[in-house]
């Protein structure tokens, strides 16, 4: 099968052929042109200004006319205070509840800053210490004996050699005694490694950004030993139901055009309905402030808003008449709101009785949702 075999020899071969191309492949066009017209100062090492930085997360318009994305929809400021954290000596922790694009930012900010996001460390509860400092191969260490060449370093301890931008997600998943390995490198900037009796000293340049849900709290909380060595910034929710709809298509599109999926025109109107029915369950009231509903279990996130859309422009695409429908996401938000079987069931019979049904021009989404619920 010749075609397997290109197939495979292309996408070893070119990010172009990635299903999903790191920040700093997928924009790269947008931060060489901020690196060409940045004048501003820059940290040691780093490849843009902290204004040029600033400017790749949250968009905006060179004076040579390239427009620059906005990745980030939220307040300004946030963004600012995250960057300029960056160039401190304390690391940067983002928390917020899940879908408040954390993670999005802490892989932007890497690639803007260092050109690399991928120096990561993804936390879990069976995160071990040599995640975060460092392994051994063991064939080396077997016939040579402990040795530079035998060491396996950590992308932490790699982004410390280098000076870079490290990335630790879900820090609260990690067990405490494995979290306080973080400790001295924070804090002196050394990573010891005394079976070699040396050390990897942190380059300028090096920093960690670390990301943890606020749902997550009490799970392995933070050792006030280790929150003392990060600024926390916590990423809201969007404040407005305009806001929300302008994240979801901006995602929307960009999703879909790296999927292939053939052009639906998304009309904004099933965007705005599925957003509005998330932060109305989520917030517990209608948007117009009189009637009160129940909240599900689940988070209702911006990003869960994002998945449905993208699922059901691909229904619409590839087994509707080409435009997204209200058919196409009611089967997507029952997932998305029912995640307890039955009192979920019960929040979203109701939501749909009461708010729904009455709603002026939500017919067609009204019985879209009764039939898939039924
Ligand atoms: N304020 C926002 N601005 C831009 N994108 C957002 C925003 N909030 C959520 N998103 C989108 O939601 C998706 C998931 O975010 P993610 O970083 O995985 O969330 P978290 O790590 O906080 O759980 C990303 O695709 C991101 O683009
Ligand atoms: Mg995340």
């Amino acid at each position: 099968m010749p075609e397997s075999t290109s197939a495979l020899t292309s996408a070893g071969s070119g990010t172009e052929q990635a299903l999903r191309p790191h920040a700093e492949s997928a924009f790269a066009a947008e931060l060489a042109a901020l690196a060409a017209t940045d004048d501003r100062p820059r940290p040691s090492r780093w490849n843009l200004s902290p204004w040029a930085v600033a400017t790749y997360l949250l968009g905006g318009t060179l004076p040579d006319g390239t427009v620059i994305t906005p990745k980030y929809v939220g307040p300004r400021r946030i963004v600012e205070v995250a960057v300029t954290t960056l160039a401190t000596d304390r690391a940067l922790l983002l928390l917020g509840v899940p879908g408040t694009a954390k993670t999005w930012v802490s892989e932007h900010l890497a690639a803007a800053v260092s050109g690399d996001s991928t120096l990561l460390v993804q936390g879990t509860a069976g995160t071990p210490e040599e995640a975060i400092r460092y392994g051994w191969n063991y064939a080396q260490l077997l016939t040579h004996g402990p040795s530079r060449a035998a060491l396996v370093p950590s992308p932490v301890m790699r982004a410390m050699a280098e000076g870079r931008i490290a990335r630790v997600e879900e820090l609260t998943r990690i067990p405490a005694d494995v979290q306080d390995t973080l400790i001295t490198i924070l804090s002196e900037k050394t990573l010891p490694i005394p079976e070699l009796g040396t050390e990897t000293q942190a380059v300028r340049g090096f920093n960690l950004i670390a990301t943890a849900n606020d749902r997550d709290r009490g799970v392995n909380d933070l050792s006030s030993a280790l929150r003392r060595r990060f600024n926390t910034v916590v990423l809201p929710l969007p404040a407005s139901a305009e806001d929300e709809v302008d994240i979801v298509s901006r995602r929307v599109g960009q999703i879909g055009t790296s999927l292939d999926l053939p052009a639906v025109p998304h009309g904004t109107d099933e965007i705005r309905r599925v957003v509005t029915v998330f932060r109305e369950l989520r917030g517990g009231i209608t948007e117009d402030g009189r009637t009160k509903v129940k909240s599900p279990s689940g988070t209702l996130s911006t990003a869960e808003a994002i998945s449905v859309i993208t699922n059901g422009l691909a229904l619409a695409a590839h087994f509707g008449d080409g435009v997204l429908r209200a058919g196409d996401v009611a089967a997507g938000i029952l997932g998305a709101v029912v995640r307890d079987p039955a009192a979920d069931r019960l929040v979203w019979q109701e939501y749909l009785e009461t708010v729904v049904r009455e709603r002026e021009g939500w017919k067609d989404f009204y019985r879209a949702c009764r039939e898939v619920s039924a």
